[in-house]
């Protein structure tokens, strides 16, 4: 597989190199030169989850990890399932949060964690990455008892909730977190302070493991693929996609599955408030706003940083800019739809209510509307209890690590403080 630098054309890199990178140089994206497209969709829509996985990513990323390799990566890694749950006559939800954190996230990291540590062929390296929530989740669980590979996840002490610290504070082994006596901006400064730091960067093979890397945007390709194979054949020949979106990653994942042949009509990009891309779909202009907080908080995002791989699919001819339109909805408008799902006996969250809104409010007569859902209800737990006005139950990974022991230090928001602490356990 070759990719190019999105802003330095000359800068090109192999799927190993950009995995081991993550951005490339000037922060530009990695973007594929060519993407390729699928023979005989039907047969690849026929096979099991993880052999046909396998199949798209060979496609996309070819013979280079050498053999076996991708196919015991993506067994390692999709170990759950995605199921498409039917929530009325002409629409359905993919649920992405069957794995460990709950979370869609899940599928990129786990991939992300299983490359890098094929790819580092025993070098070892650390991840350092400052969390707020959801991410520290989704890498610690992606790379505990990864060998070679150490973690270490800042975190603002006392300032995320109680369960979700407990969802990456308990695993210990190579999963080290620490707890900064300050706030979420102090934390994400000090991982900066690091990666500036040649004594730590490459003292301990520093690596940020984020949310850009290619390997991410790779792996979630597949669960299109998993979708549409679940659809019956009307279905799929009319199919709307709606998906919750804030950094358009998981929109990029998806357009690249359609460039590939996969048969999707088009795409609803549904924001919050947030409403970059559908005011640029709408108007030609790119004029960011004020980020604003919303209920569904992981998509309040108004310079969203995949955009650039978006607009490059289509100015490269992959895709046809008339596949994407964009929703906003409002606050009132989430809480109605997250209402409407209960009454047709779904529970849901924000995020994915979002994208149930911007689909049932876009599709014509003869479509069919797929939302994805991105978290499971109880990662939102209090908002869900407020607006639908009743107790949710935890599923089973939250009740198992609520009552483990947490394992996290307590450090000032001191550089010097944290490099003594990884120095002294991690050398
Ligand atoms: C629950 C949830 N839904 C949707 C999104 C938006 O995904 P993307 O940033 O790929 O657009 C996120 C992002 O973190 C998320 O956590």
């Amino acid at each position: 597989m070759e990719l190019v630098n999105l802003k330095v054309a000359s800068d090109t890199a192999s799927f190993s190199q950009a995995v081991k990178r993550g951005l490339g140089q000037e922060q530009g994206l990695y973007f594929p030169t060519s993407v390729p497209t699928l023979a005989n969709i039907d047969d690849v829509l026929a096979m099991p989850f993880v052999e046909r996985s396998i199949h798209v990513l060979k496609a996309l990323i070819g013979d280079e990890l050498g053999d076996g390799t991708l196919e015991s990566i993506v067994k390692d890694a999709f170990t759950f399932p995605a199921p498409v749950v039917s929530v009325s006559d002409n629409v359905a939800t993919l649920e992405l949060f069957h794995g460990p954190t709950l979370a869609f996230k899940d599928f990129g990291g786990r991939f992300m964690a299983q490359c890098l540590s094929r790819i580092s062929n025993g070098e070892p390296i650390t991840i350092l990455t400052a969390t707020s929530g959801d991410t520290g989740a989704a890498v610690a669980h992606a790379f505990h008892g990864i060998e070679n590979i150490n973690v270490v996840i800042l975190f603002p002490k006392g300032k995320i909730s109680q369960l979700q610290e407990k969802l990456f504070t308990t695993l210990g082994d190579n999963i080290h977190t620490v707890a900064i006596e300050s706030d979420f901006d102090a934390c994400q400064a000090m991982v900066k302070q690091a990666f500036d730091d040649p004594d730590v960067r490459e003292g301990l093979h520093l690596n940020s493991a984020n949310s850009i890397n290619i390997s991410r945007l790779l792996a979630q390709v597949c669960y299109y693929f998993e979708a549409v194979s679940q659809l019956s054949d009307t279905q799929r020949k009319e199919l709307v996609v709606s998906v919750p979106s804030g950094n358009f990653g998981n929109l990029t994942a998806g357009m690249i599955a359609k460039a590939m042949g996969l048969p999707i009509k088009r795409f609803v990009a549904a924001t919050n408030l947030n409403d970059t891309v559908p005011r640029y779909l709408k108007t030609g202009e790119w004029a960011p706003n004020q980020t604003v907080a919303t209920m569904s908080n992981a998509m309040d995002v108004s310079q969203p940083n995949n955009w650039p791989r978006i607009e490059a699919l289509i100015e490269r001819g992959f895709l046809d800019k008339a596949c994407l339109r964009g929703e906003c909805v409002d606050e009132d408008y989430t809480q109605i739809a997250m209402r409407q799902l209960a009454q047709q006996g779904y529970t849901s969250e924000p995020h994915a209510a979002i994208a149930y809104r911007a689909v049932s409010h876009d599709l014509a007569e003869g479509e069919y509307g797929l939302f994805l859902g991105t978290a499971h209800p109880a990662k939102f737990r209090e908002t869900v209890e407020n607006v639908l006005g009743q107790p949710l139950s935890l599923p089973q990974p939250l009740v198992d690590c609520s009552s483990k022991e947490s394992q996290a230090v307590t450090l000032p928001a001191s550089y010097d403080a944290l490099k003594a602490h990884m120095f002294s356990v991690l050398k």
